[in-house]
């Protein structure tokens, strides 16, 4: 039966509401929320309604059944500026054509493919770590994830820019940890928070057409995507405009680095706070691979390895929320959502739902079994979203993210600094607050 009354929900100030993304640790609160509310809650951000959706129908219902209803959410419109109509943030009849186009990009032969790349960009890496030395996780692995994007989908080498383009990284994960509270219209005040987002947006633009004139230079050389990018035709027959070029590439820079990168990190902090894990997936690495150079067909048979990045994904999942915006009325959960309402899912609080999940808060890879696997709901666990708007990345990722893993692994050991404390913080992603830094050990193995 339709109900026309709001879900229950925490009280909220009657001009603010309940802004948990405002709040120091807002994992924590929706977390509570959830359990205290149940499998559809209620909220206001400012004078936006919130639904919140806790239980694996609902989001299924959201992201597959009803999801023509549905527009992407505030959260990504706020970054208009940023990505533009990329793949990620456009609808309707622009996206299908793009999703088309890019999605030849991704297909398991073109992703093995790649993988000699990863592995090759990941050995030159580590050629400069020392025993002993300090590092911070968090920079290194972006640094090695965005030279190999760009490699692969767009055919540049930008290894020796790359530092200075992850500089931006910080304003624009500032801007969405802090901005994201602001009213609207204070977006667009010239505040230092506000000017040193715009600052790095332009600077990434100029990195993305400077990668889009070299490969329009060398044509046949381009990567993966720029090629089918550079050689689409529209329906009249014209090329893309510069602005969807642009829009596009930004948006796979960014999609295509840093979730990884962060999915990484997580996985060596897990390793180093459960050293029997890294031994199992050495011993497995040696069984299957030996000496030689990882592969990316070898994954087939790193079923452990899969298992912990798997688990890794569920406890520290780097996308931790994707958001809606009702298009039209809509019924959730037998309740009357508005059009114009958000409509909030979060991974992070899904993942440690102790209705799926034995012992939530434990690093256990065994816990993905076969039988595991096919008994647990579909949205109980989705770190690469779902429906159609599942993310284009997913097998890229995870071929990357267990090649790069084990390539590391073999040579090297974390553990992490003394006294450093890891907290995650939501900007965007999910990421480490104050990076991850590690104590390098080397194995004996030479590179
Ligand atoms: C562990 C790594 C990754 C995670 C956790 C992740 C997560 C996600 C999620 C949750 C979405 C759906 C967002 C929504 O429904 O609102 C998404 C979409 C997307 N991702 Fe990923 N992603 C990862 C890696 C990648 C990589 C490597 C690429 C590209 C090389 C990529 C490109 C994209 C794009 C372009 C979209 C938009 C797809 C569409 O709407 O058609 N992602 N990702």
């Amino acid at each position: 039966m339709l109900r026309y009354q709001l879900p229950p929900g925490p009280p909220g100030n009657f001009l603010l509401g309940s802004f948990p993304l405002g709040r120091r640790d807002p994992l924590s609160v929706l977390t509570e929320w959830a359990r205290t509310y149940g499998d559809i809650f209620f909220y206001r951000a400012f004078t936006t309604p919130v639904y919140f959706l806790n239980h694996p129908d609902l989001i299924a219902s959201v992201l597959v059944t009803n999801s023509r209803n549905f527009v992407k959410g505030r959260g990504l419109q706020v970054n208009e500026r940023l990505f533009g109509k990329g793949l990620l943030t456009s609808e309707g009849e622009l996206w299908l054509s793009q999703r088309r186009l890019c999605q030849a990009a991704f297909s398991s032969d073109c992703v093995k493919a790649y993988g000699a790349t990863m592995v090759e960009y990941t050995e030159k890496a580590l050629v400069q770590w020392r025993e002993g030395e300090e590092r911070d996780l968090d920079p290194e692995m972006r640094q090695l994830t965005l030279k190999i994007v760009t490699k692969v989908l767009f055919g540049a080498d930008v290894s020796p820019s790359a530092s200075s383009l992850l500089r931006t990284a910080r304003p624009i994960a500032e801007f969405n940890a802090r901005g994201r509270a602001l009213l609207p219209l204070m977006r667009y005040l010239p505040t230092p928070l506000n000017l040193r987002y715009r600052n790095a947006v332009r600077r990434l633009e100029r990195f993305a057409q400077f990668i889009i004139r070299e490969g329009r230079k060398n044509d046949t050389n381009a990567g993966g995507l720029l090629s089918l990018l550079l050689a689409s035709r529209g329906p009249d027959g014209g090329a893309l405009s510069a602005r969807q070029l642009r829009d596009e590439a930004i948006t796979f820079l960014l999609a295509g680095h840093e979730t990884t990168a962060l999915a990484l990190c997580w996985t060596f902090y897990l390793l180093a706070l459960n050293p029997f894990a890294e031994e199992k997936l050495l011993a497995e690495l040696k069984a299957v691979a030996g000496e030689r150079p990882l592969e990316a067909a070898d994954l087939q048979r790193l079923s452990y390895a899969e298992r912990v990045i798997r688990e890794s994904l569920r406890l520290y999942p780097p996308a931790f929320a994707v958001a809606r915006v009702a298009a039209v009325d809509t019924e959730i959960g037998g309740y009357q959502v508005p059009r114009g309402a958000s409509v909030v899912m979060s991974q992070w609080v899904m993942h440690r739902d102790p209705r799926f999940f034995d012992e939530p808060e434990q690093f256990k890879p065994e816990r993905w079994s076969e039988e595991f696997t096919s008994r647990l709901p579909k949205f109980a666990y989705f770190p690469f979203g779902g429906g159609s708007r599942l993310c284009i990345g997913s097998s890229f990722a995870l071929t990357e993210a267990t090649l790069l893993l084990l390539t590391i692994l073999r040579r090297f050991h974390f553990s992490l600094v003394p006294g450093s404390s890891v907290t995650p913080v939501t900007a965007i992603t999910l990421r480490p607050a104050s990076g991850m830094r590690v104590i390098v050990t080397r194995k004996c193995r030479e590179v």
